[in-house]
């Protein structure tokens, strides 16, 4: 006789399913927080304190935790408005989070994620104002990366998918964003589109540039910055001379001092740290990128007090690359943060004070919990809303030595 082996059915999707939910906290990453039968659910479009019908986009009968998309209001909060773009809503455009809600809202919103992202991860009890930059709301996106479609039709994509939302015009993005007319050719996936501050309009085609010119050329203060092809640079107009202001006000560099710039990029920090520091300081610059690298010799060539080294950071501290000391660290890293053989090296330094700035809170606040542990106090915090309609929102920390 042959035993009967069972079939394992998969857990029933609930994707489509529709619930009426009470809308609570707001989430890291554009959402809010429900409870549905035992199970969290992350409501996009929604807002805390509201009532809403809403529909699950992903997750089944197994998951504790599912995400929806309120389809209909039932009870709205202060805050809420009516969306300025035409392609926000359930399913539609994923590139804003916060279309639906006015932008001193977004703010506290904002503030209430880097502060619940401290607590939860860094233990630190501390309320956070999220400071509005010009423009606040719309026609600030100086940079922008398109999706082409299969048919050749033009877009951004959809929230958590591959699929297109074409789009004539995206209200966040500059004004001067240069139409994106491009043959439509079947193997091309993306544009990248730039409006640089000294007012030129690049294209570039799967990463080659089809008009404009080779680079971008960007002003902060009085000095002039390029920026090659799709390189980094901030994406909001004001982002760098404000965040130049915050890392120049926290760090505090003094003439002949050494400081060290990790992800330096094309070089905007090192150069305003090199003025303060002056001919008898010294900076040494970190970045991986080759371009960028290009770049900031070229940016910085009238300050021989800057060094750019080429290398990956945690490979530049390790080698003694970097130096053996400093007096202030400025790192700016990518969206995973510096993590804790970075955060680690950087101590190891001896900076009396470190300034961190950081496009991600989460990442942010798993460093400063490191950062802690190894003697480095959170002295103070600024957040901007460099990314209006976004979840995304820059905060520059300072760390000093107990
Ligand atoms: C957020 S950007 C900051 C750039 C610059 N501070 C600015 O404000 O324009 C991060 C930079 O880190 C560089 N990068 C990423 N990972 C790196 C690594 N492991 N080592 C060195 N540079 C890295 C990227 O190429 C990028 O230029």
């Amino acid at each position: 006789m042959t035993a009967e082996v069972p079939v394992r059915q998969p857990p029933a999707s609930l994707v489509g399913a529709e619930c009426e939910l009470d809308i609570g906290p707001v989430a890291h990453g554009g959402h809010c927080v429900a409870r549905w039968d035992g199970r969290v659910v992350f409501v996009r479009h929604s807002l805390p304190g509201e009532r809403a019908r809403v529909r699950i986009t992903e997750g089944d009968q197994s998951d504790r935790f599912l995400r929806g998309d309120a389809i209909e209001v039932l009870a709205a909060a202060a805050g809420r408005v009516q969306p300025p773009c035409p392609y926000a809503g359930p399913g539609r455009c994923g590139g804003c989070d916060f279309q639906h809600v006015a932008p001193a809202r977004q703010r506290e919103l904002l503030g209430d994620v880097v502060a619940e992202q401290l607590q939860r991860l860094a233990g630190l009890q501390r309320t956070v104002t999220v400071l509005p930059v010009q423009p606040d709301a719309l026609h600030w996106r100086t940079r922008m990366g398109w999706t082409v479609r299969a048919d050749g039709a033009v877009g951004l994509r959809r929230h958590r998918s591959h699929q297109v939302e074409p789009v004539d015009v995206c209200p966040i993005a500059h004004p001067d964003t240069p139409l994106v007319g491009i043959e439509p050719r079947p193997d091309l996936r993306r544009i990248d589109t730039v409006v640089s501050s000294a007012g030129e309009q690049q294209v570039l085609a799967d990463g080659q540039r089809v008009a404009g010119p080779a680079y971008a050329t960007e002003r902060v203060g009085e000095r002039t910055f390029r920026v090659t092809g799709a390189g980094f640079w901030q994406v909001h107009p004001a982002a760098s001379a404000t965040l130049v202001d915050a890392v120049l006000d926290l760090g505090r560099p003094v003439a002949g001092e050494r400081a060290v710039d990790l992800y330096s990029g094309v070089g905007l920090f090192a150069a305003f740290l090199g003025a303060a520091v002056g001919g008898h300081g010294t900076v040494v610059a970190v970045e991986s990128d080759g371009a960028a690298v290009r770049d900031a010799r070229r940016n910085l060539h009238d300050l021989p007090q800057v060094e750019i080294v080429n290398a990956r950071v945690d490979q530049a501290l390790r080698s003694g690359r970097a130096g053996d000391r400093a007096d202030v660290v400025v790192l700016d890293p990518p969206r995973t943060g510096a993590k804790a053989r970075v955060v680690r090296a950087s101590c190891e330094l001896g900076p009396s004070r470190v300034v961190y700035v950081a496009c991600d809170p989460a990442a942010l606040a798993r460093d400063i919990a490191t950062f802690d542990a190894l003697g480095y106090r959170l002295a103070d915090l600024r957040a901007y809303a460099l990314f209006p309609m976004t979840h995304h929102v820059e905060c520059v920390a300072l760390l000093e030595r107990r």
